[in-house]
């Protein structure tokens, strides 16, 4: 039997459906984020986009309509403003981050800037928003982090990205257990076609991903729709707790 009092109470039965759920979505207005927005939005979810840039996160709003809660221009490094961004229309149901501010470089080429731009996005802003779920999240709320392939395959340039990804695995379980019934789940994508990779030439990028696919057993790299999906089953899904999804095409094992 389910007693219900908001969207985030649902799932016992396997009805975990997003319909009336309020998300709140750091990084919300490129790649996985917004998808997730996109998707959650087609599902009856209300949600809200926060990131640093107001210009991107207007563009993805402007799509879903009244379905926005609202638009939060913030640095997920600062605290207090994460903390009153998710008062002004909390309780949330789910809170997702898919913040990443990440350089890929050799490790005595990376600059303090540079380092301090991973542990602020994968990090500590991490950590401030499950400070701030402690208040701003419903108690059968859940809370979803972003990590990646590199917590296991850790190759040249990769060395800070693979410890702030592996940290947000075992935070997730920690605070499973510490501040249950609240769960606490991480998604570890694989390479996807997303802004990140905006940087490099259209050229190269075609390359990359066609060598990367050439080494999956599913022969491409994944979409921001294929993590969406994966992040709203984990969102829907009462059940799941304290654990990491790889959405990597098999990259891990590969
Ligand atoms: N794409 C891949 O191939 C891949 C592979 C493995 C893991 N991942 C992980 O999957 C997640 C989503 O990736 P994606 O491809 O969707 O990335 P993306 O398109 O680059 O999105 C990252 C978002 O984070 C926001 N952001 C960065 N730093 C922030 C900060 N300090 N405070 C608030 N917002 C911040 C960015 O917006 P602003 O710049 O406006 O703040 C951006 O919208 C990331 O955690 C990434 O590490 C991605």
């Amino acid at each position: 039997m389910t007693t219900t009092s908001s969207a985030a109470t649902r799932g016992g039965d396997g009805s975990g459906a997003l319909g009336g759920a309020k998300i709140f979505i750091v990084g919300g207005g490129s790649g996985m984020g917004a998808a997730i927005a996109k998707m959650a939005v087609a599902r009856g979810a209300k949600v809200a986009l926060a990131g640093r840039s107001q210009e991107k996160l207007a563009a993805i709003a402007a799509g879903l309509g009244d379905s926005v809660l609202g638009t939060y221009s913030l640095d997920l490094g600062d605290r207090s403003t994460v903390d009153a961004a998710l008062a002004e229309h909390g309780p949330y149901d789910h809170i997702v981050t898919t913040a990443a501010d990440l350089t890929f470089a050799p490790f005595t080429s990376l600059t303090d800037a540079q380092i301090d731009g991973m542990l602020t996005s994968k990090f500590w802003g991490p950590i401030n928003l499950a400070r701030a779920a402690d208040k701003h999240l419903a108690p059968q709320g859940s809370v979803l982090f972003f990590s990646g392939l590199a917590a296991y395959r850790q190759g040249p340039g990769s060395s800070i990205v693979g410890v702030v990804n592996i940290a947000l695995e075992s935070l997730a379980a920690a605070l499973a257990i510490e501040l249950k019934p609240k769960r606490f789940n991480v998604i570890s994508p694989g390479v996807v076609d997303s802004e990140t990779w905006a940087g490099m030439s259209p050229e190269d990028r075609k390359t990359f991903f066609a060598q990367v696919a050439s080494g999956l057993p599913t022969g491409r790299v994944g979409t921001v729709e294929d993590e969406a999906h994966a992040a709203l089953s984990v969102l829907e899904n009462g059940f799941i707790n304290g654990t990491v999804i790889n959405v990597d095409g098999g990259g891990r094992i590969a």
